[in-house]
């Protein structure tokens, strides 16, 4: 069964539905399930009796205005529930969408009203509410978030989660949700420091619920301070942010990474030229894994047909004397992985002018070797990058010859790969790679199944992260056993 996801919607679309859920007093998903049933049923859907959306805001307000995440906010009947108000709106902030779920206690403390004018959304009290329960509104309440946040989380609360109780919305949500859970407890010193309270505090932690706070201080009761207070807004907000969207991993973050990729083309005249099937689709995808992981990457790519990936620095040659160059000239890196498929040979006497048919019949075409880069960068003396890496594209024979390469060009890895017409790798979306390194003097092979491009490259980023961080890297490696 297909899903929708309300926040993705066309701006306009979504302006137009908060419109009709508004004057409905219903939440945007039912508003949008009461409209398909209405369809479905046969009735008119009085699509013109609303008046029209809001023209769109200008792209760059609208940017920051789409939500990116959405959070489920339960309100515990405690006195900090005055500070979950300011937590809807620092969740705002931070493009996150928020539902508010409030307990009949909390009904006491800030009123239905009120939250629901900040949230800008429908604000759910009562389990047996047939306008929502129509569809199990309470298991979509538990599921259609990102995060449940519970603020302030009572004693009773927090009692009742531990010990799975399912007698009120607040309650049954929380039983019912497959999403991460963050608490934020309040309560009195004396009632945060109950027996019953830590025990069921440390079943919840063991459950896999997190806890922010409380924080230590004057309580609201006259005189009483300790710990109890509930952290303040921005603080809870904060630890739902690097829930919602943790940090991503940078195990590169200040490596520069050089990259060849692509075919070169080498010219014959000025409109003919010697080329190979190199899409250069791997080679790309590893400067996209490197520059994800963190690196500074330089990329130099023969002619493909692929866009240069984002915060990449992009070189773009032909021959392989012109990506040498451009290699060289991006020296000094920490780590450098020639994926290119270089033409081996050029023609040593390419026509300055297209050449021509004659009766002499077929012009002689001489080949003279390029330079090899792989070689030329490995054996370099002063500018050597720590690691470099080759490429070892064979079509018969794969381990041994990519073996001698390793030896006969003195790169610290081999990435090996089988290119024979039959396994389509050439210009194709997978690939399958054994990584060859030295290890105690032997050649150690490492084979993986078969992935797409996109997962080698993941892959290979993996492991030089691993070799780096670790502080074993190719030549280093090799001395140090
Ligand atoms: C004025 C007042 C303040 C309260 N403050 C808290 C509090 O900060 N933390 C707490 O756990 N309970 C507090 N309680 C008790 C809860 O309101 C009570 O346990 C209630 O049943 C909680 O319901 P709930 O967990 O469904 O929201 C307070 C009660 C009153 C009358």
């Amino acid at each position: 069964m297909a899903s929708l996801t309300i926040r993705k919607l066309d701006d306009a679309v979504k302006a137009y539905l908060r419109l009709r859920s508004a004057q409905n007093r219903r939440s945007v998903e039912e508003e949008v399930r009461v409209i398909l049933r209405d369809l479905i049923e046969g009735h008119e859907v009085p699509l013109t009796a609303f008046a029209a959306p809001p023209a769109p805001a200008p792209t760059s307000q609208r940017a920051s205005a789409v939500p990116e995440a959405s959070v489920t906010l339960i309100i515990g009947g405690g006195i900090a529930a005055y500070k979950s108000l300011d937590l809807i709106r620092r969740l705002k902030e931070r493009r996150v969408e928020v539902r508010c779920v409030l307990t009949k206690a909390a009904q006491q403390f800030v009123t239905p009203l009120a939250v629901s004018a900040l949230s800008h959304e429908r604000v759910y009290t009562d389990l047996f509410d047939p306008q929502s329960e129509f569809d199990a509104g309470h298991i979509r309440l538990a599921r259609d978030c990102d995060l449940i946040v519970v603020a302030p989380a009572t004693a009773d609360l927090m009692a009742k989660m531990a010990n799975g109780h399912a007698d009120d919305l607040a309650s049954a949500i929380l039983l019912a949700t497959n999403r991460k859970v963050l608490l934020a407890p309040a309560m009195n010193p004396l009632m945060w420091s109950n027996a019953a309270t830590r025990r069921n505090v440390a079943q919840l932690q063991r459950d896999g619920v997190v806890l922010i706070g409380p924080n230590s201080g004057e309580m609201a009761e006259a005189g009483e301070a300790g710990v109890g207070r509930m952290s303040e807004a921005i603080e809870i907000a904060a630890a739902a942010e690097r829930l919602l969207r943790p940090p991503v991993p940078r195990p590169l973050a200040g490596k520069r990474v050089l990259i060849t990729a692509g075919p070169t083309h080498e010219p014959i005249d000025p409109v003919r030229y010697i080329a190979n099937r190199s899409s250069g689709k791997q080679g790309f995808a590893i400067a996209a894994a490197a520059r994800a992981a963190g690196a500074e990457v330089v990329l130099v790519s023969g002619p493909v047909d692929l866009d240069d990936p984002q915060d990449v620095t992009v070189k773009h040659v032909e021959s392989a004397r012109d990506m040498l160059d451009q290699v060289q000239a991006a020296l000094p890196a920490d780590i450098a992985i020639f994926a290119a498929a270089v033409a081996d040979w050029r023609v040593a006497n390419a026509g300055e002018q297209k050449l021509k048919k004659t009766a002499a019949g077929m012009p002689p075409l001489e080949l003279v070797e390029n330079p090899d880069i792989l070689a030329t960068i490995s054996k370099l003396t002063d500018k050597r990058p720590p690691l470099v890496i080759g490429f070892a594209a064979e079509t018969e024979h794969l381990i041994d010859n990519a073996k001698s390469k390793l030896a006969r060009k003195g790169c610290d890895w081999i990435v090996a790969n089988d290119v024979s017409p039959a396994t389509g790798v050439m210009g194709g979306d997978s690939n399958t790679v054994h990584l060859i390194s030295r290890k105690d003097g032997e050649m150690a092979v490492d084979s993986w199944p078969v992935m797409t491009k996109e997962q080698v490259a993941i892959e290979l980023v993996a492991h030089i992260a691993k070799s780096v961080t670790g502080g074993v890297t190719g030549k280093s490696a090799e001395t140090a056993s």
